[in-house]
């Protein structure tokens, strides 16, 4: 099945699950991820705010204008990628997700990486961090690549701050903007890496 009916599909699931989830009250509270289902580059934030929970769409409000301008400004138009959200309804007050709502929503987020299989996971903020890496200060690893096994699989994670966080200073915007401009690059490397371990099969084959 093509990864745009797979995703079209898992949308629908939850949808109909809607009544066993924490925070929706109708299928219509929920704000699925959009984009380009084949990109190379899945970006995961929070949750929705408001302005997301009236259109319907994730980051379309302050900080997701800000996300927009940052992708593009790095040669990323924001359709070309995928974005979504831990929690797919909004929380009340915009309070924080709590662990068992993340949890809830947790099956759907992992369905959507493992369709769209990207090359590359951005992490928006602690909270998308946390599902992938532990134990770290964002302050201390953002815009730094990890490598990591993830449900036997191999994962290229990029934490960066939250655009919410970018947008209380000049100086985390321009650090928020750093990080983003490190993208093509990785992305490159990481060609690079699988090229390379796909040469090495191939010796390893021909020596075979
Ligand atoms: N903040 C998020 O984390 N996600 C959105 O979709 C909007 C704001």
């Amino acid at each position: 099945m093509p990864k745009s009916s797979q995703i079209k599909k898992l949308q629908k699931e939850l949808e109909l699950e809607v009544s066993d989830l924490p925070l929706a009250k109708s299928a219509s509270d929920i704000v699925h991820g959009e984009g380009s289902v084949d990109s190379e580059i899945v970006l995961i934030g929070e949750a929705p705010g408001y302005h997301e929970s009236v259109q319907r769409r994730p980051f379309v409000g302050r900080s997701g204008q800000l996300l927009r301008k940052t992708l593009i400004a790095v040669g990323l138009q924001p359709e070309t990628v995928w974005i979504s959200n831990i929690v797919k309804v909004r929380p009340p007050e915009n309070r924080d997700p709590t662990p068992d709502e993340i949890l809830a929503f947790r099956p759907y987020l992992d369905k959507e990486i493992e369709i769209i299989s990207p090359k590359i996971i951005v992490t928006l903020g602690r909270f998308s961090m946390g599902k992938f890496l532990k134990d770290v200060r964002i302050s201390q690893v953002h815009g730094r690549l990890h490598k990591i096994k993830w449900q036997r699989k191999i994962l290229f994670i990029l934490p960066m701050y939250h655009p919410a966080a970018a947008l209380r200073s000049t100086k985390m915007k321009q650090s928020f903007l750093a990080d983003f401009e490190k993208i093509k690059k990785i992305l490159k490397w990481i060609d690079s890496q699988e090229e390379s371990i796909q040469l090495e099969s191939n010796i390893a084959d021909t020596l075979l």
